[in-house]
């Protein structure tokens, strides 16, 4: 299959992040004999510091013309700490949403069983948790009319949806819960929100029609409550742009780093495969970016295609790293290794796979490999 990849690395690590990921596909290709074709242009802070704008025309153009867009991650400090900034980075990210009409954000959250000391949660309480956001990510406060008086102390976001909104990222996180564990809890703040009443309606109803997935209803500051207290009643969590932005980033903490944390963007059209972290600014340039939320994006996007062996063979490089204790800082306090050579290892591991029969996984816990 030859398949036509936009490469938007974006700002902070997303550059480093996205060469690693770049390395696992070229691995990819060697060993499954596919062909992707890379090709790359930019976004955010560096396009506004290239182009005044945060999402160049030609870049949308490659966007739109790709089979599916990789993207690094976006925004710069120096933005944040000024509200009276009229072009920001992270509108880029939301035109680009918008345009390509992604509306369903796709979020797995897993407990690795060789990182669960890494989370400041129990051990008890994380191991064996699976489930998987589907977030809406068109709609809502995120792209509602947003006002502010001519004064400048009087603001507001307003938070619109569709049925037809709610309906078509409904259908996905059903057929999801059916071919998982059949379950499907909605994350609403239906006591109190007229825009979530409606998402109840709508949901119910076309819960009838997958009579075999259990519906439950969680109001989202229960739900962020239960996801740290009780993660495994979890297996398909369906919510709107911004409650799904929020418990994305706490669940991230049951997988032990935000650098782990990998998802898709899906449309109609086009999809885009991204990392759940930020730019990190503070990590630009020093070799210790995580490198995984990255790759296992890549990994989800080889799966929309079809291409389950070859998705399959990244995720177990990348359990190999994880087992042998191939990782960044930020999983290992004091690893020697960073994005860099953890990204090679990946790399190389998809290749060269047949030594995954060298390892005795018995003996082998984070950073206790009898081999490394
Ligand atoms: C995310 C990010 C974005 C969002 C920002 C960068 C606009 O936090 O993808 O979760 O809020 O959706
Ligand atoms: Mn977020």
């Amino acid at each position: 299959m030859a398949l036509k990849i936009a490469l938007l690395p974006g700002d902070g690590i997303g550059p480093e992040v996205l060469a690693q990921t770049v390395k696992c596909l070229e691995a990819v290709e060697e060993r499954f004999n596919q062909h992707f074709l890379f090709k790359e242009a930019p976004v955010g802070a560096i396009a506004i510091d290239k182009k005044g704008v945060p999402l160049p025309n030609n870049t949308l153009k490659l966007c739109k013309e790709a089979d599916a867009v990789l993207f690094g991650a976006i925004g710069d400090p120096k933005y944040d700490n000024d509200p009276e900034a009229k072009v920001r980075p992270e509108q880029g990210l939301l035109q680009l949403r918008k345009e390509l009409e992604l509306f369903a954000n796709i979020r797995p959250v897993k407990a690795y069983p060789t990182l669960l000391d890494r989370s400041p949660l129990k051990k008890e309480v994380i191991q064996g948790t699976d489930f998987v956001i589907y977030r809406e990510l068109t709609g809502g406060i995120y792209f509602g009319e947003k006002k502010l008086n001519e004064e400048g102390t009087k603001a507001s976001d307003l938070c619109e949806y569709t049925e037809e909104e709610i309906s078509r990222i409904a259908h996905l996180a059903f057929k999801a819960a059916k071919g998982r564990n059949k379950k499907l809890t909605l994350v609403d703040k239906a006591n109190v929100l007229e825009s979530s009443r409606l998402w109840r309606k709508v949901v119910t109803k076309i819960g009838e029609s997958y009579p075999e997935v259990t519906l439950d209803y969680l109001f989202v500051d229960n739900a962020a409550m239960q996801i740290i207290l009780n993660p495994k009643q979890f297996d398909v969590i369906l919510t709107e742009n911004m409650f799904g932005d929020i418990i994305s980033d706490e669940g991230s903490v049951i997988g032990g780093s935000i650098g782990l944390l990998a998802s898709a963007s899906i449309g109609e059209e086009n999809a885009l495969f991204e990392p759940i972290h930020g730019s990190y600014p503070q990590a630009k340039g020093k070799d210790i970016a995580n490198p995984i939320a990255s790759i296992l994006s890549a990994a989800m996007l080889l799966e929309h295609f079809g291409l389950n062996e070859e998705a399959l063979a990244v995720k177990k490089a990348v359990d190999k790293s994880l087992k042998k204790g191939i990782v960044t800082p930020d999983l290992k306090k004091d690893s020697p290794y960073g994005t860099n050579h953890v990204g090679d290892f990946i790399a190389h591991s998809i290749v060269d796979f047949e030594d995954d029969t060298l390892m005795n996984d018995e003996n082998i816990d984070l950073g206790k490999s009898t081999i490394i």
